[in-house]
């Protein structure tokens, strides 16, 4: 029998039934849709924690038992077995790709990393002390002029995959460009001869005096760090892209738009903040006050890197990361490392603290991908911006998903409570006083 659920409004003694749609693993949905026809109300959810915004096949997320699993692979079983490519290739087409697939892939991904000379020369006209994020967002939109209506058919599944490729592909670029921008130096070419993670490192680090040869562990590292932030579902930033994607934007401007929203210190900004934090406590006795802060409910402070919106027991990808950082900072000497031990400390004192017990706070992927990051020699502005390439294939795959089923994509109009004044009179200027003890914007004017 088909499972529904009955909601009875306690006013009128009306009933309305909804039908639950069960998936393959997971929560099972009640069907709201048409819950305003029926009912003549809006379902209220701020912020999503109870919405299911679509239906997917691509990554699987269980918060309570910290699993995550990409078209039903788990997150442990790719980063030790997998490479980033390879997860790409999966997250778009649902397999793993066989060898002939997987190089045929590989070559389409090495041998579109160059960017247009004229896309180069938009950096210049960005300030010299920019954010990289920042130059990334208009990068990246800008490639919609290049990759534009006029030549390409988004909706056809060549138009995609030039989409998908392009981005793929020239990803690394954009960042190692803004990246070098930010320092002052000439911006590195692509080497077709190096796979995806060497070669975005040769593009950071390398200059015309010298080609940087990174080792296995900074290259598994990065690898490993881009394959465990390469998708996470309907998160703020691939919500974002998708609720841009459903008005039928161009692909490379939704992708702008999953940057920007990436940026923010709740999402992907988490990594570059941790750090930040960590300068800031300075020393492991100042660790007990930063947690007294975190705890304060009229102190806006957070102890970054901890908490997660779904994950609720453990971040796996913190798991597995964790090993990764350790790895790369034995190669490295860890004396030259205060930050990692502070990290630790941190680590260690908030898991036995009450306070984060009890709200399930524990550390996530973005603890252990900023001290990664840094080990790697890149400053803390960079952080989000390697998150950006590595999330890429998860926004466009989710936004070829929702485009591909052309039957229900439909534009994402999200509803409101509305709270503010009910129909009134245009008074003329004559007639109107300062209202008091409201905040008025601008601060100057009120
Ligand atoms: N430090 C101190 N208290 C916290 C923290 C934290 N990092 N995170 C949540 N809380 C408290 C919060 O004050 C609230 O307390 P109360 O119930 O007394 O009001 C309670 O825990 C629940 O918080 P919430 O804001 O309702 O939880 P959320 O699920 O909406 O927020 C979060 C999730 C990630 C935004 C939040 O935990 C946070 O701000 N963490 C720090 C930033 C961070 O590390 N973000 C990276 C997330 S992982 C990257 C990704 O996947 O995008």
């Amino acid at each position: 029998m088909k499972k529904k659920i009955t909601i009875i409004d306690n006013n009128s003694g009306k009933k309305f039934d909804f039908s639950v749609i069960k998936g393959s693993n997971g929560p099972s949905v009640v069907d709201l849709s048409n819950f305003y026809e029926k009912t003549g109300m809006f379902v209220y959810d701020p912020g999503f924690k109870s919405t299911a915004s679509c239906h997917s096949a691509i990554t699987f997320i269980d918060g309570e038992k910290g699993k995550l699993l990409h078209r039903g692979y788990s997150i442990e079983d790719l980063a030790k077995y997998s490479d980033y490519p390879e997860v790409c290739f999966l997250l778009l087409n649902g397999e793993l790709p066989n060898k002939e697939q997987k190089k045929k892939f590989n070559d389409i991904l090495t041998h579109h990393t160059m960017l247009h000379e004229q896309i180069q020369r938009f950096y210049s006209g960005f300030r010299r002390d920019s954010h990289p994020m920042a130059i990334m967002v208009g990068i990246v939109g800008a490639l919609s002029s290049f990759y534009s209506e006029k030549t390409h058919d988004f909706s056809s599944i060549e138009g995609k995959w030039v989409a998908v490729s392009r981005l793929l592909a020239k990803m690394p670029t954009i960042a190692a460009i803004a990246y070098k921008y930010s320092l002052g130096q000439p911006f590195i070419y692509p080497n077709n001869n190096l796979n995806y993670s060497e070669n975005f490192l040769h593009m950071l680090f390398s200059t015309p005096c010298g080609n940087f040869k990174p080792t296995k562990a900074q290259t598994d590292a990065l690898d490993k760090l881009l394959i465990l932030h390469a998708d996470h579902e309907q998160n703020a930033s691939t919500s974002t892209v998708k609720m841009a994607g459903s008005s039928g934007a161009n692909p490379f401007a939704c992708i702008a738009a999953g940057v920007a929203s990436l940026w923010g210190p709740a999402h992907g900004g988490a990594n570059e903040s941790v750090i930040r934090m960590l300068y800031e406590i300075k020393n492991e006795k100042n660790i007990a006050s930063f947690i007294k802060r975190a705890k304060d409910k009229n102190d806006p402070f957070r102890l970054m890197g901890f908490g997660h919106r779904v994950y609720k027991n453990y971040d796996p990808r913190a798991s597995v990361i964790r090993k990764y950082c350790h790895n790369l900072l034995k190669e490295l000497n860890p004396e030259n490392f205060p930050l990692l031990k502070l990290a630790t400390k941190l680590e260690d004192i908030a898991l036995n603290d009450k306070y984060f017990i009890e709200k399930k706070l524990y550390p996530n992927v973005d603890f252990y991908s900023g001290i990664i990051l840094k080990a790697l020699g890149l400053p803390e502005s960079m952080f989000t911006v390697i998150f950006a390439v590595s999330r890429t294939i998860g926004w466009i795959s989710q936004w070829k998903e929702m485009t591909d089923d052309i039957n229900k994509t439909q534009i994402s109009r999200p509803r409101q409570l509305y709270i503010g004044e009910k129909k009134r009179v245009f008074k003329k200027i004559s007639e109107r006083s300062m209202r008091k003890n409201k905040q008025m914007f601008p601060n100057e004017i009120s």
